[in-house]
């Protein structure tokens, strides 16, 4: 980890320069926050678990034709993406009321929404990540129209995908948080995912019981945050063999 220069570190990840050009190296921490960084703590194993579920998640999106930033996985806390200009949204898709939404509208929690709403947020910390309106997107910039028609469109993709893959193991996907940069091939600029796919930023609950396997665990301190993250992995048929209760000490090899 040490040899390679870090060029950025954030809550959950930090990114070292990558063995080629346009490439970075993505690795997971198993430190979580919650509330624009009010609330700190360890999820024991979360780096290894989301490391893979979020390969999974973007390999399935690749075989579909959805573009993401990731290249493969290099080893149990580190993945090798393209490096990409992040655009400073965080693109929310909603199917089920929770959260933010039931908060700031007053709709109680677990109610269905009439279709799937996408919302953006600008990606500013000192601001709390504040919900923006695709006017403010376009006025100040931060996408360009064509930009946020590509993330809209392929968000309700991912949306219809993740759905449907999830309910085969018995999840709802309530809702989820993407993120899109911007790579260049060519002269060619396209818009890919970026960052990661996991139960840090997807809401979901198992379709029987409405039990929640995902950071509202740690959020609303539910307990049991690291076997959710593992079940979800075990779901998903991705649990590395042998290590529930083990995953502490893993770091990159
Ligand atoms: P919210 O209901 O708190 O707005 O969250 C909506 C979804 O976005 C939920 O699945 C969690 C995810 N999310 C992140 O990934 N990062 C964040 O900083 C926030 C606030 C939410
Ligand atoms: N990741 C965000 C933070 O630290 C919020 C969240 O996921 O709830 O504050």
């Amino acid at each position: 980890m040490s040899r390679r220069r870090r060029i950025y570190e954030g809550k959950a990840k930090v990114l070292f320069e990558g063995p080629e050009p346009g490439t970075l190296v993505q690795y997971f921490k198993d430190d979580a926050t919650a509330f624009n960084n009010r609330k700190q703590g360890v999820i024991s194993g979360k780096g290894v678990l989301n490391n893979r579920i979020s390969e999974y998640l973007m390999v399935r999106l690749g075989e579909i034709g959805i573009a993401t930033h990731f290249v493969r996985r290099l080893n149990m806390r580190e993945q090798l993406i393209r490096e990409v200009e992040i655009i400073p949204l965080e693109v929310v898709v909603r199917n089920i009321a929770a959260g933010s939404l039931s908060k700031r509208l007053g709709i109680i929690e677990g109610t269905p929404l009439p279709r799937s709403i996408v919302e953006y947020y600008l990606k500013n910390d000192d601001l709390g990540d504040p919900l923006v309106s695709e006017e403010h997107i376009t006025a100040f910039g931060w996408a360009a129209p064509q930009d946020l028609d590509d993330m809209m469109s392929m968000s309700l993709r991912v949306n219809d995908y993740l759905t449907g893959l999830f309910l085969g193991v018995g999840l709802r996907l309530v809702d989820f948080k993407l993120e899109f940069g911007r790579l260049w091939e060519n002269e060619e600029m396209r818009i890919v995912i970026a960052d990661e796919i996991s139960p840090d930023s997807c809401r979901l609950w198992d379709v029987k019981t409405n039990q929640k396997l995902d950071k509202d665990r740690f959020r609303e301190d539910l307990g049991a945050v690291e076997e959710a993250y593992q079940e979800v992995a075990r779901r998903l048929g991705i649990l590395p063999e042998g290590t529930v209760g083990d995953l502490t000490n893993v770091q990159a090899i």
